[in-house]
């Protein structure tokens, strides 16, 4: 492991790293246990993931935690992934402040209910000072949605007056997304082996690194993330040029 993290170039480090944490069902289906345990498992993979992280150091990691489209589960999943996060969030909270985390989220988070967002908020408003990694999950979140409430906010500045037709490119239009400030991630993985964004930072990640694995996210170790980051090092990003 160290070894690894030694043959990582500190001059090419990803930014922002993405990541679809996919798999948890299958996991547990695997092992003939019920589907929360596989999300339990992930969260074991989310505590070595922000700890590697923490490591290298990476500045901003995104986790797709819940899409909006993850509603249309039935209830009961549902209601066992936003206990846990509750959970997580409450149990993790003095660990993320000790290791320097400031936790955020991305996403309609007014959706969730309230006694499930208040620990999460809390835990937001008790890291926001620490300046070490920024764990940005997405919550409730959706690309689609997220476009086009900024086309909503737009819209809505344009009618005012507040900005003009010609004033309006891409860098203007970001400031309008739920991920704003963050910059755009460098690398996206997906765990799984599913090759799609399933509605996941569609404008974001227009020239974003992908790298997909067959791991299932529970199974997913800090050697991997490592092994990932030196293959993104080996690419050639080009963004449209020569
Ligand atoms: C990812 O695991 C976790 C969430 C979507 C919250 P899944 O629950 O999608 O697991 P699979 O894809 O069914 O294996
Ligand atoms: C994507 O995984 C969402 C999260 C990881 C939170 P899904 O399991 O919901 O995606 P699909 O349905 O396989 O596309
Ligand atoms: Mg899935």
């Amino acid at each position: 492991m160290s070894r690894l993290v030694e043959k990582i170039d500190p001059a090419k480090l990803p930014v922002h790293v993405a990541i679809i944490m996919d798999g948890n069902g299958r996991w547990a289906k695997k092992k003939g246990l019920p589907r929360s345990r596989g999300h339990l498992a992930g969260v074991e993979a989310v505590r070595r993931i922000v700890e590697i992280c923490g490591q290298i150091p990476i500045k901003y990691l995104t986790l797709y935690t819940l899409s909006i489209e993850n509603w249309k589960r039935p209830k009961s999943e549902i209601n066992s992934l936003l206990k846990l996060l509750y959970e997580t969030t409450r149990s993790e909270l003095s660990e993320l402040i000790k290791n320097n985390v400031r936790l955020i989220a991305t996403g309609q988070l007014e959706e969730l209910p309230f006694s499930r967002r208040k620990a999460i908020l809390h835990a937001i408003e008790k890291t926001s000072k620490n300046n070490g990694l920024v764990l940005n999950l997405a919550l409730n979140y959706g690309g689609r949605t997220e476009i086009l409430e900024a086309v909503k906010k737009v819209s809505q500045e344009f009618k005012a007056n507040r900005i003009r037709l010609k004033d309006i490119d891409e860098k203007l239009f970001s400031r309008y997304l739920f991920t704003h400030p963050l910059p755009d991630p460098d690398l996206l993985i997906r765990t799984s082996g599913e090759y799609r964004l399933s509605n996941f930072l569609l404008w974001q990640t227009s020239y974003t690194e992908l790298f997909i694995t067959n791991t299932l996210w529970p199974d997913f170790s800090k050697k991997e993330f490592l092994q990932i980051i030196l293959d993104y090092q080996k690419r050639e990003r080009r963004f449209g040029r020569l």
